[in-house]
């Protein structure tokens, strides 16, 4: 276990911002020392649980104490022909998890390949991309509650999966920390690539696998996204907006180029907020230290040294400018810890 006091807070963003003290955990006991810890008031409250900071947004110095699991490893838990089922540690990044599970032949995940971030964010977040989510693959989340100490195992029902959203986001389940995450994956040969550009990028290397359907999509998020190793950002800052059918087919007439996707719950029109964007001049366009990516508008990104209040100014410039001309107020996709202070 690791404990460092006044410690920078890691975030992709690449914000200048400390907590009061962070603990890092690598093994349950550990973590079984930290509740110990929380429990008789040795760590300051509010707690944050965190992975990696690669969907979150800080205006502040945090005046709490952040905890980060280190837990890695998986272990099988059930296996048949068919499936198998992975109990995974928390701190598993969530790359790396893919790449294993391509090499291994556990199919369900390619898809979510080079996503930042680790296992636990990623049951958090129910992170997407190329027509799959997280929560569609997840049998189960371990949990602790950090105000008792004691287990709690979310089935996928309980953990409320909808489109980047889980009930771990809600701010009466922040007690509950990830500990490991169960997934079920297809360990028949099956591949999802009706989105987008991805049948055509995977023909290009001409043989269909985990592995080619992995580096297509790889291909095409660094064709369209910054690299977090160069370019500080949190991925899509925004939400794809979810409108009613009336509210698509008034501004369908206006605007009928505008892309426009039935909405995953079945109820409504999804539309682009990368287009939206586009449409009010911001591809490319900076403010202060912050920009909105050329190459894909709902990323925002820091053009460096960026402080809190420049993303903040350029994602209210963002929003307000969609809703004068389509009416439509974006809501934001990463995680905000506010000024708690
Ligand atoms: N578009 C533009 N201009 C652009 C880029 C895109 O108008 O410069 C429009 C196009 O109409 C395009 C549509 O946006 O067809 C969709 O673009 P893209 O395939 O890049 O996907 P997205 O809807 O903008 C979502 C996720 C991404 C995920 C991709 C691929 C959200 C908020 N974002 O973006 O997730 O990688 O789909 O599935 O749902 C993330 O969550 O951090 C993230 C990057």
């Amino acid at each position: 276990m690791e404990i460092t006091y006044n410690a920078a807070i890691p975030n992709t963003f690449g914000l200048s911002v400390k907590a009061d003290c962070i603990v890092r955990f690598s093994t349950d006991s550990e973590l079984a020392s930290v509740i110990a810890m929380v429990r008789n008031g040795a760590l300051k409250q509010p707690l944050l649980c965190l992975g990696e900071g690669s969907n979150m947004m800080f205006d502040g110095d945090f005046k709490g104490s952040v905890l980060v699991s280190l837990i890695k490893g998986t272990e099988v838990v059930e296996e048949t022909a068919d499936y198998i089922v992975l109990r995974v540690g928390s701190g598993y990044g969530w790359n790396d998890f893919t790449a294993y599970c391509a090499s291994k032949g556990y199919f369900g995940v390619e898809n979510l390949s080079g996503i930042p971030g680790t296992v636990g964010a990623a049951a958090v977040q129910n992170i997407g991309a190329y027509g799959a989510e997280a929560g569609n693959l997840i049998d189960s989340v371990e949990t602790v509650d950090l105000e008792t100490g004691s287990a709690k195992i979310f089935s996928v029902q309980e953990c409320g999966y909808a489109y980047r959203d889980s009930v771990f986001k809600k701010p009466s389940f922040k007690k509950y920390l990830v500990t490991y995450v169960r997934f079920r994956l297809s360990k028949v040969e099956h591949y999802a690539l009706e989105y987008g550009r991805l049948a055509e990028a995977v023909g290009k290397d001409g043989e269909l696998s985990l592995g080619t359907v992995r580096k297509a999509v790889i291909g095409i998020r660094n064709s369209k996204l910054p690299d977090p190793s160069e370019v500080g950002s949190a991925g899509s800052f925004f939400k794809n907006p979810i409108v009613s059918a009336e509210v698509y087919a008034s501004l369908a007439l206006s605007y009928p180029d505008m892309p426009h996707y039935p909405a995953p719950s079945g109820d409504g029109v999804k539309l682009s907020a990368a287009w939206l964007i586009e449409r009010c001049g911001w591809k490319g366009r900076s403010l202060g230290k912050a920009a909105v990516w050329g190459k894909q508008p709902l990323v925002i990104v820091n053009t460096g040294g960026a402080s809190a209040s420049d993303i903040m100014n350029i994602s209210a410039a963002v929003v307000n400018s969609v809703f004068e001309k389509f009416g439509i107020r974006l809501e934001k996709e990463v995680q905000f810890v506010g000024d708690n202070g």
